[in-house]
């Protein structure tokens, strides 16, 4: 039995957060913000909308394009870094819920915006074990609940969003998930960390007066070791199953910074127009960046059944991972 990326869904709210908006709240500029993220606008999700109500609607679309019933989804995998509640319930189980799925195996996992690809490796075991047949996996973000938009450095970065994939059976070698690669070095792990609320400084007056709920991200030293580590990953990935770059038909890198994707491009010499860019409408969504971009080139009519897709994170942690993956979806 194979894994096969049978479906994409994807979902935004509706209210957006330009680089104008950001002049009037913090010293910045759209023109700085531009040069150096290529970040242009992102979404930001109302004050009642959680990270589940985002997680839900991405769900619906993917199960309903994989054209199965949701009764045949076996299990669920949820990554975010902001889940609905702190220790529980996980966010999985409120998606479960909203979905009206029962007695099925639900779970988050926590790797930021490598989080979706962790799913994806997990889903590809589950299902090439013989274990699962139809696995929804999400990545969802409510990254506005933990950034300080008092902080410039940060809060220019970030956006709110959700994307989801249903990973099924398949007997057809050629619509296979080709691999998976996941990686992390913890020795890096205050380069994106939020400091308060966990066991180790536990949600206290302090915490609040000094924001640590919030998070906090050495951006120059990320920004090196991810064009490093997302260039290596790749040739690694490539190399190991024999595909060179031109068998590729879209890169779709995680989309923290244009300049990172751009970096990286040019290193492995992959044509601009195979390259999936949605950075400057929606800003890093962490776990969430990957599925909305493959939605993205989906419903733009670019990305076809069958064509061959790599992709490629990095995140806090610090982690990261790679995916040679065929997409599926029956039309
Ligand atoms: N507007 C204007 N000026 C600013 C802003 C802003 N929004 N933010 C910082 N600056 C200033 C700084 O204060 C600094 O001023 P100084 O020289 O007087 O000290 C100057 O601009 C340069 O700052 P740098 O931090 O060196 O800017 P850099 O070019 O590195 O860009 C950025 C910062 C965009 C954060 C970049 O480092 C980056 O993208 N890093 C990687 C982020 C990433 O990939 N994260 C991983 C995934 S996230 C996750 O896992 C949740």
């Amino acid at each position: 039995m194979y894994a096969s990326f049978k479906s994409i869904g994807s979902y935004t709210p509706p209210k957006s957060l330009t680089n104008k908006d950001l002049e009037k709240m913090v010293d910045t500029t759209d023109e700085w913000i531009t040069q150096r993220t290529g970040i242009k606008n992102r979404y930001i999700a109302e004050t009642e909308q959680s990270t589940s109500d985002l997680a839900f609607e991405a769900a619906k679309l993917a199960i309903k394009r994989a054209n199965i019933d949701k009764s045949e989804v076996d299990a669920i995998i949820l990554a975010t870094i902001t889940p609905d509640f702190f220790c529980m319930p996980s966010t999985a189980c409120v998606v479960a819920d909203k979905l009206g799925i029962k007695n099925i195996m639900a779970f988050d996992i926590s790797a930021a915006c490598s989080g979706f690809i962790y799913a994806l490796n997990i889903a590809k075991s589950f299902v090439e074990s013989g274990m699962k047949k139809n696995v929804l996996i999400i990545g969802a973000e409510k990254l506005s609940s933990i950034v300080d938009y008092t902080d410039r450095t940060t809060c220019i970065l970030f956006g709110d969003g959700a994307g989801a994939a249903i990973i099924g059976a398949t007997e057809d070698k050629s619509k296979a998930i080709i691999d998976v690669k996941t990686s992390a070095d913890g020795q890096f792990q205050d380069f994106l960390v939020t400091p308060g609320g966990g066991s180790k400084n536990p949600c206290s007056q302090n915490v609040l007066n000094e924001k640590l709920q919030y998070l906090q991200m050495k951006g120059n030293e990320t920004f090196k070791l991810a064009v490093n580590t997302l260039t290596n990953d790749v040739k690694e990935i490539l190399e190991e199953n024999n595909i060179t770059s031109e068998d590729l038909d879209y890169f779709i890198p995680h989309q923290a910074n244009f300049r990172i994707i751009d970096a990286v491009g040019r290193k492995l010499k992959i044509p601009k127009e195979k390259i999936a860019i949605t950075v400057d409408k929606y800003g890093n969504t962490s776990a969430a960046s990957i599925p909305m971009a493959i939605n993205e080139w989906y419903e733009e009519g670019k990305l076809k059944s069958g064509n061959l897709m790599l992709l490629d994170t990095f995140g806090g942690g610090l982690t990261w991972g790679s995916a040679l993956v065929r997409f599926a979806l029956e039309e």
